[in-house]
């Protein structure tokens, strides 16, 4: 055999090899760090403004409603008051919603729970959420930084 050839054994033994190397790779994947759990920084420089009465918007219309808009949950509270945090856990980048049982954010990843101004109420996040400002003028709900 020519040494620049290889036979059918040797090929079949590198194509397992490779297959299992794919195979590892494809596993090992899931248990590294990629793209969908780095977190993601909170928004800074904010400052946009939300119709009321545009149909997107309309879980603001009650209390514990709640939308996602350019990185920042905003929310009306059981009490009724407007609050914007970003979206994004502190932890391990997780997605928040507004629990209206408890009146506060929640993670489902791991189930932290931060309060209406972003603070931790328990971990495993350790940091807070970022807290924008909001000021409501008619149906105009401005949020902002
Ligand atoms: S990503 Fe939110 S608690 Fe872990």
């Amino acid at each position: 055999m020519a040494a620049d050839r290889m036979d059918r054994k040797e090929f079949l033994s590198l194509l397992g090899l490779g297959a299992a190397a794919m195979t590892c790779s494809y596993f090992l994947a899931g248990c590294t760090p990629n793209s969908s759990n780095l977190i993601t920084a909170p928004p800074t420089n904010v400052d946009f403004t939300l119709n009321l009465t545009d149909p997107a918007n309309a879980a603001l219309k009650n209390n514990g409603g709640y939308i996602y808009q350019n990185g920042i949950i905003v929310a009306r509270t059981i009490n009724g008051d407007y609050v914007a945090v970003s979206q994004t856990c502190t932890h391990q980048g997780g997605t928040v919603y507004y629990d209206k049982a408890g009146n506060e954010f929640h993670c489902p990843v791991h189930g932290s729970n931060f309060a209406t101004n972003g603070s931790v109420i328990n971990g495993p996040a350790a940091s807070p959420l970022m807290k924008y400002s909001t000021s409501l003028s008619g149906t105009s709900l401005r949020v902002y930084s």
